[in-house]
């Protein structure tokens, strides 16, 4: 049939129009201040002009605002200020392992439908790589940046999480770098330095925001009833300043955080949000926050509803405001700080402090500067998310945490020629979201542990059980005839957020329901080498699989990320020698029938029976040690050099010098550059390169109740086989071999401290 010219002619422009208004429909906006191209007039506010300092454009506009404006940007969804040019914001989003979904100023579009998705922390954690944590940081900023130009996601993002991963069945201990000080603190430093610096050095400017919280001793979720609205947290002031506090210290100092998010719980006896030594004195006071504080998300409301701190919301919301609370991430603060005012409970000078943070926060992040395309970072778009590059290191991230637990000599790695059929079975075998764990967001795409080890063999799979609780054994008979037939099995059991998650905290850390029963039998089925895969957050009590002799190998991956199949299988197939390491320990199911979860003392206590909590406190028996992983290469350590007494310096009028004194204090001695060295050669003896992770421990003397082994520093390097390097650690005596007394004073012991690495010791004596 013949077309008339002139239609097509009239097609054509009205698809180019289409297209046109497709796009300009399609291209949303990122949100900002200050657009002087639509109001020149913007131009005469001090407020608008970037080449002043921020303090004086923050004092400019906080002078021009109502109170009823000022209230509206103490909330995450704060009010626009239309006659000074300045948009609704949208407080919360969130970025604890990629872009998440949990915030709703972030969204996930036609436009962006999904962002890399990382493993989740407590797997990146186990790769102990400084390098890597903060990589991970710089990846996830540019895909926020570049959701924010597009008006998909905000600048402040509530993450990461660095409490302490205390009790093993706390439903957020995933997303937490685990349950040592030390590599929780190093992780928060690096990762918020990775959302935060920008390219162009400039420390007062941030790339995205972050937050680390929440602020403080929060760990219970929900256990046998007892709730975080509701938990009382009892906390020593020795277990405060060791254990609870040292991550948010770091992050506020060495990571210059932009916020802390302070939590749901008590502590002894006050809400944290209205207690204002934890914020005013501590945050804002001793570490000097430069940025805001937050609240968690209608913990205001919490105080008033479930803690009855308060009789009315707007004594709750001079409380909050009072004790240095700055953001109210719910609406309490909107709604009820005119009341306080009016009543007389808080002053006015006070919210103009709070919503002065909040601004210089917003400014910082180049909010004010008029529009983002004309600044750093304005040319990120949607082509910057979900690269090749960035899902690589996705994979590489969780390749780096993946943890050896057992292998049996020739068991790992398989040979993938010699591998004709392998058998691929669990309720986790193919997975695809349980990869991700909990404050996720979309992922760019997933590889199923199952997609992942097929394309190097040919599998049979058989999921085993009906669903992750396991209640349900589907097609026992198949899953074992497949064992049977298969030149190995890989097993993929473990957890999932039906599991653990927030407000869900464990009672057993056992496998889930008959999990036990398939694996036991699917091993005595099996004619080769069988690898149980533990998927999880949590450590599981996998005794019976440490001990039976027909499981061969047994892998932790975490929530591996979206990457997480191809990952265990560059592991399984021996294209990556696995270098990861447990970031907390795994007890054994007694010790889930014995602690009471609400128990917060870290170290044991004879008189109650409490066996105290981590590495550092708890002696009794464990399935897995903190800092235990395997390699296909071993690696043998040679101390160098390490001094084996060294001299604190005191004043003549000292009173060690005339009496005999156990330990000093920190604060008024000067052994603060008081630094030596240790060095350990390492050599990897294996026939396989491979990371490696040194640790560097000590034990302190025995007095002040210290912990019995603690982490000084660890570093990890790459070391081909028979290669040998020299891992240097500057050990500065008050900072690392300190501890916390009963007051929570510093203290450096005096006496024998044990220096551990691996199987090495080497005893340092520290006298005046
Ligand atoms: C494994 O999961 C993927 C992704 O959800 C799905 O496409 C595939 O069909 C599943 N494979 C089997 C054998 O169930
Ligand atoms: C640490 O991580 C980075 C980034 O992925 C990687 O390049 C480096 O090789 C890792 N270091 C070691 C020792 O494995």
């Amino acid at each position: 049939m013949a077309t008339n010219p002139l239609v097509l002619v009239i097609a054509f422009i009205l698809s180019v129009r289409l297209s046109q208004w497709m796009n300009v429909a399609a291209h949303n906006s990122p949100l900002f201040a200050c657009d002087i191209d639509k109001d020149p007039s913007l131009k005469n506010f001090a407020f608008c002009d970037d080449s002043l300092d921020v303090k004086t454009r923050v004092d400019d506009l906080v002078k021009r605002l109502t109170l009823e404006e000022k209230t509206g940007n103490l909330v995450n969804k704060a009010s626009s200020v239309e006659r000074l040019g300045i948009p609704a914001y949208g407080w919360w989003s969130e970025a604890l392992h990629g872009v998440s979904k949990t915030g709703p100023a972030t969204y996930f579009s036609s436009l962006v439908p999904g962002a890399t998705s990382f493993p989740q922390v407590i797997l990146t954690a186990a790769s102990f790589n400084e390098t890597l944590f903060k990589t991970i940081g710089q990846v996830v900023s540019t895909e926020a940046r570049a959701m924010y130009n597009v008006g998909l996601a905000g600048l402040t993002f509530w993450s990461p999480n660095v409490n302490i991963f205390r009790d093993p069945r706390w439903g957020r201990g995933q997303e937490t770098p685990g349950e040592d000080p030390t590599l929780t603190s190093k992780y928060a430093v690096a990762y918020v330095q990775g959302l935060q610096e920008r390219d162009d050095g400039d420390k007062n400017r941030l790339k995205v925001g972050a937050c680390c919280k929440h602020y403080t001793a929060y760990d219970v979720d929900n256990w046998k009833g007892i709730d975080r609205y509701h938990f009382n947290a009892l906390v020593t002031k020795q277990d405060m300043e060791d254990t609870f506090q040292p991550p948010f210290k770091s992050c506020v100092l060495d990571g210059n955080v932009a916020s802390v998010m302070c939590s749901y719980n008590k502590v002894n006896g006050k809400p944290t949000c209205g207690d204002s030594d934890l914020l005013k004195g501590v945050i804002r006071g001793q570490w000097k926050l430069n940025g805001y504080v937050s609240s968690d998300c209608d913990s205001l409301d919490v105080m008033l509803k479930s803690q009855h701190w308060e009789k009315t919301p707007e004594e709750v919301a001079a409380d909050a405001l009072n004790a240095g609370v700055d953001l109210n991430c719910g609406d309490s603060l909107r709604f009820h700080t005119g009341g306080a005012i009016k009543a007389g409970l808080v002053k006015e000078s006070v919210v103009d402090e709070a919503v002065s943070n909040n601004f210089e926060t917003l400014m910082r992040l180049g909010f004010f500067d008029g529009n983002p395309s004309k600044q750093l970072y304005g040319n990120l778009g949607p082509k910057d998310v979900c690269t090749p590059a960035n899902q690589e290191l996705a994979r590489e991230a969780a390749r780096q945490g993946i943890v050896l637990l057992k292998n049996t000599a020739g068991s790992l790695p398989l040979v993938p020629t010699a591998i004709k059929c392998l058998a691929v079975i669990g309720p986790n075998a193919n997975a695809t979201e349980t990869m991700i764990g909990n404050y996720a967001g979309v992922p760019c795409q997933y590889t199923t542990p199952l997609q992942g080890l097929s394309a190097s063999a040919k599998t049979i799979y058989e999921p085993g059980c009906l669903n992750l609780k396991c209640n349900n054994i589907v097609r026992l008979h198949k899953a074992k005839e497949a064992a049977a037939a298969a030149d190995a099995v890989v097993l993929v059991m473990g957890s999932d957020l039906s599991i653990e998650a927030e407000s869900l905290d464990r009672i057993d850390i056992t496998l889930p329901g008959r999990q036990n029963f398939l694996i036991s039998e699917v091993a005595s089925a099996a004619r080769g080498p069988v690898i149980l895969v533990i998927m999880s957050g949590g450590g599981m009590d996998i005794q019976f699989a440490k001990e039976n002799p027909k499981i061969t190998s047994i892998l932790w991956v975490g929530y591996p990320g979206e990457a997480g199949g191809a990952a265990l299988a560059d592991i399984v197939f021996g294209r990556f020698n696995p270098s990861g390491r447990l970031p907390m320990t795994w007890y054994p199911q007694s010790f889930a029938e014995k602690v009471a979860m609400t128990n917060m003392n870290m170290r044991p206590d004879v008189t109650t029976g409490h066996p105290g909590y981590t590495y550092r406190f708890y002696k009794g028996e464990t399935v897995y040690p903190f800092g235990y992983g395997l390699s296909y290469s071993p690696h043998v350590h040679h101390l160098v050099k390490a001094p084996t007494f060294m001299s604190i310096p005191v004043d003549e009028d000292d009173i060690c010098r005339s009496s005999e004194c156990k330990s000093i204090d920190v604060v008024e001695h000067a052994c603060r550059n008081l630094i030596f060295d240790v060095k350990i050669r390492v050599m990897n003896v294996g026939k396989m390169e491979g990371s490696h992770t040194v640790f560097l421990f000590s034990s302190p003397p025995k007095i002040h109740n210290t912990p019995q082994k603690q982490l000084l520093d660890f570093q990890k390097i790459l070391l081909a086989s028979r290669q040998h390097k020299v891992v240097s650690f500057k050990v500065d005596v008050c900072n690392h071999l300190s501890v916390v007394d009963e007051d929570g004073n510093k203290k450096v012991a005096l006496g024998e401290h044990v220096l551990h690495v691996g199987d090495l010791q080497h005893s340092l004596n520290l006298r005046i």
